[in-house]
């Protein structure tokens, strides 16, 4: 029995989240999947409703979770909330009170959609790649940091650090999850001119001798990588990278598909002394207020996060393949929200494109 924490946010969120859980409890009907459901407010409506971004029980809830599902939060009138109850409530306290490191990002190029996406379909036909991003620490964590000083000599200040177990255990993950996969890893890095890039390229090398000298690995700079994601993304099999790099890089890798609707992750901990990963779920947009509450955004990523909960949660990976399938056969069957319907095209609205994926699942 896994306990599953649903969080649908702030805008789009709770639209696309709603599909996503439909999904599952197709899952749970019809394919053993055992799961205890909880729901919980997240983000801004929380602090409407009761007055703080992270009400304790919530709090409660997300650290006893083994698995959690995730909208989206962030909405612009959230810049009234103040910064404090932003941070007590925000999404990177989740990541680092759960410790969860190891953030999958997959972008596989569904054949249905290589005529709609900004890329010669020659170029991307086929992709398959998955980036293992650091998500605990780096850029985005390291001390010191803020603005100190008075205008106009104030100082913005963000240290890049990273210690040799943090650049270990994500080098470690890619390494198992290429095994699972092509068998190649490429890692990126700037350890021409960073420090921590230097130490992040050591390990890796260390760790692939030592231990997966069976796994092909190639090291890029990172604006090598930017250039390769954008001419020849059929080239990648894993790529492990740090928190910023692997922000940036996974994003643009996204722009391949089309839309930012279409693309699921996990942010994954190591696993406890039984064997037990926590891990957060959501699809890799945000909360996209300029279509939020028309009913109409792609519930295709919150969709495919539930493939990577059944893999990496329940022990689902059969499952997870089905779903899979399922949102491949749905867009070959002419299945397309706004986002990835070309012009002329009939347009689903985010219901109905759930129902689409749910017929296949139901007939295939
Ligand atoms: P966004 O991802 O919300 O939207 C970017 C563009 O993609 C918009 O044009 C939007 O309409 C479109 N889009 C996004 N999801 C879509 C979907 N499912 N179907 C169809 N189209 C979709 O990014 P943006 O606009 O930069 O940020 C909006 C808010 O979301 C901000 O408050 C930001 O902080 C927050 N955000 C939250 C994230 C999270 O919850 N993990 C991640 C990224 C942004
Ligand atoms: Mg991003």
């Amino acid at each position: 029995m896994i306990r599953i924490l649903v969080l649908p946010g702030d805008g789009v969120g709770p639209e696309v989240t709603r599909e996503a859980l439909r999904v599952l409890r197709w899952f749970i009907d019809h394919r053993g999947l055992k799961a205890e459901i909880t729901e919980r407010d997240f983000g801004l409506v929380n602090w409407q409703k009761h007055g703080t971004m992270m009400p304790d029980e919530t709090w409660a809830r997300i650290e006893e979770a083994d698995a959690i599902l995730f909208g989206a939060v962030g909405t612009l009138d959230q810049k009234a909330v103040p910064a404090e109850e932003r941070r007590k409530g925000g999404l990177l306290r989740i990541r680092k009170s759960l410790d969860l490191f190891a953030n999958i990002r997959p972008v596989r190029m569904p054949r249905a959609l290589l005529e709609t996406s900004p890329y010669k379909p020659r170029v991307i036909e086929g992709v398959d790649l998955c980036f293992v991003r650091e998500l605990t620490a780096g850029m985005y964590f390291g001390t010191p940091r803020g603005v100190t000083g008075e205008s106009p000599d104030r100082r913005g200040v963000n240290t890049h650090s990273y210690t040799e177990a943090e650049i270990a255990r994500a080098a470690r993950f890619a390494f198992e999850l290429a095994r699972t996969r092509r068998n190649h890893v490429t890692s990126v890095d700037k350890g021409n001119v960073m420090e921590a890039g230097a130490l992040w390229r050591d390990v890796v090398t260390g760790i692939h001798a030592a231990e997966y000298a069976d796994v092909e690995l190639r090291h890029l700079l990172a604006d090598n990588c930017a250039i390769q994601l954008s001419r020849a993304p059929r080239g990648f099999d894993v790529i492990v990278t740090d928190n910023l790099f692997g922000d940036l890089l996974s994003d643009a890798a996204g722009a391949i598909i089309g839309s930012l609707g279409m693309l699921p992750s996990a942010a994954l901990s190591a696993p406890d002394a039984a064997g037990r990963r926590r891990a957060l779920y959501e699809p890799i947009h945000g909360s996209a207020p300029d279509i939020a509450g028309q009913g109409v955004a792609n519930p295709l990523g919150a969709i495919l996060s539930v493939a990577l909960l059944l893999r990496h949660s329940a022990g689902m990976p059969a499952e997870a393949a089905l779903l899979e399938r399922a949102v491949e056969s749905a867009l070959d069957g002419g299945a397309r929200t706004a986002d990835i319907a070309a012009p002329g095209e009939a347009v689903l609205r985010t219901e109905a494109m759930a129902q689409a994926v749910l017929d296949r699942l139901i007939h295939d």
